[in-house]
């Protein structure tokens, strides 16, 4: 059977006209996402895919409290947003059987509001704080003792007549993550027991991810189907997801039931990721970059004003995964197009 795809494909499809903030391959979370990124996390740690060495690290910290009958050292992940930070906190609850409790840096201003979290935990508990490097300093004072002593001192009153009172907190397992680890100060990393970094997947890796949520949403796709969608992904389970999630759309609606690596071409190409999973934004960066300073050195503020977007969003939406993946270099005199650049927008790179 011979599929026939529309070149220029009009139809309206869900998430294809999205403004530079809500984009395609953006890998923090968006409300789209949170239902059923909720469906797709994987609960034990087999079933988490990649990352070889933490998760090795951690099945160690995990296997060695059960067998001393404690809780689990305190554990703090690191790394870029939608990599499995989040996931990895579930599983860790539910390997050890634990209740999880779940709060966040931001949530935690006062020392007080840590307090009544820390006082309501039941022994054996994991507590998972996400964007733990945006608690306040006082909240984070009060979190050193609770994590080396299980205890913390609540002040009562104020000024003079303030009194400290110490409470006994049960034994319970911190679990901290953060995407910027070098915010952290130095004593609060320090009483984590076990840090897992966690890195970008390859593209092996994401397609063993989609491989399972393909089968979770009950969608037939080719390993070459796969391998399409994968190479996309910007290294990032989340995009790839996200992605898995567009070119079922697009099947759907074009009635195409065994996707292959051209469905998934042409379907994400129609939401303009590309094949190396650059968007609008991206490519318009690079083509000005090469087509109008003939691949710089060019400052950032006059490539932000030939791509007609605001510096920051150049610099701070596009650059960082140009430059990763070694399409755009910074250099002293300006940003610069780097040979992979031209050869990805089938060009002939300059002799010089
Ligand atoms: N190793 C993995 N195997 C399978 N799925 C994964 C893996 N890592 C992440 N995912 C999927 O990617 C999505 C995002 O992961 P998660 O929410 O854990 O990221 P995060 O690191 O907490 O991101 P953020 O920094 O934005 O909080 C989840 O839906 C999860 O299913
Ligand atoms: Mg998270």
């Amino acid at each position: 059977m011979t599929q026939q795809f529309p070149e220029n494909d009009t139809q309206n499809l869900p998430g294809q006209q999205r403004s530079g903030q809500e984009r395609l391959v953006d890998a923090e979370v968006e409300p789209e996402d949170k239902a059923i990124e909720a469906a797709l996390r994987p609960k034990a740690l087999d079933d988490f895919v990649g990352q070889k060495r933490v998760r090795q690290q951690l099945s160690l910290v995990l296997e060695a409290s059960k067998l001393r009958g404690k809780s689990a050292d305190h554990v703090l992940l690191s790394g870029p947003p939608g990599l499995g930070k989040t996931t990895l906190a579930m599983i860790i609850a539910e390997e050890m059987g634990s209740p999880l409790r779940i709060s966040s840096g931001p949530a935690i201003q006062h020392s007080g509001d840590l307090a009544a979290i820390l006082s309501s935990l039941t022994p054996g508990e994991v507590l998972f704080l996400d964007e733990i490097h945006r608690m306040s300093r006082p909240a984070e004072e009060m979190l050193y003792m609770a994590m080396e002593d299980f205890r913390v001192d609540i002040v009562v009153g104020k000024g003079a007549g303030a009194t400290s009172i110490p409470l006994e907190l049960p034994s319970f397992t911190l679990v901290g993550a953060t995407t910027r680890a070098g915010l952290l100060p130095g004593p609060l990393r320090d009483r984590f027991g076990f840090t897992g970094h966690l890195e970008f997947y390859d593209v092996d890796e994401l397609e063993l991810v989609l491989r399972r949520s393909a089968g979770l949403l009950d969608l037939k796709i080719t390993t070459e189907g796969f391998h399409e969608i994968a190479s996309r992904s910007r290294g990032t389970p989340r995009i790839a997801n996200r992605l898995l999630r567009r070119v079922r759309d697009w099947a759907l609606v074009h009635s195409v039931d065994d996707i292959d690596a051209r469905a998934a071409a042409t379907a994400l190409d129609m939401y303009e990721v590309d094949s190396k999973g650059l968007d609008r934004l991206d490519r318009s960066v690079l083509e000005s970059l090469i087509h109008k300073f003939g691949g710089g050195p060019v400052g950032l503020s006059t490539l932000a004003i030939a791509v007609g977007e605001e510096t920051e969003t150049v610099e701070t939406v596009a650059e960082p995964y140009l430059v990763r993946e070694g399409l755009m270099g910074r250099t002293p005199r300006g940003r610069v197009a780097l040979p992979s650049a031209w050869v990805h927008l089938d060009l002939e790179p300059p002799e010089s």
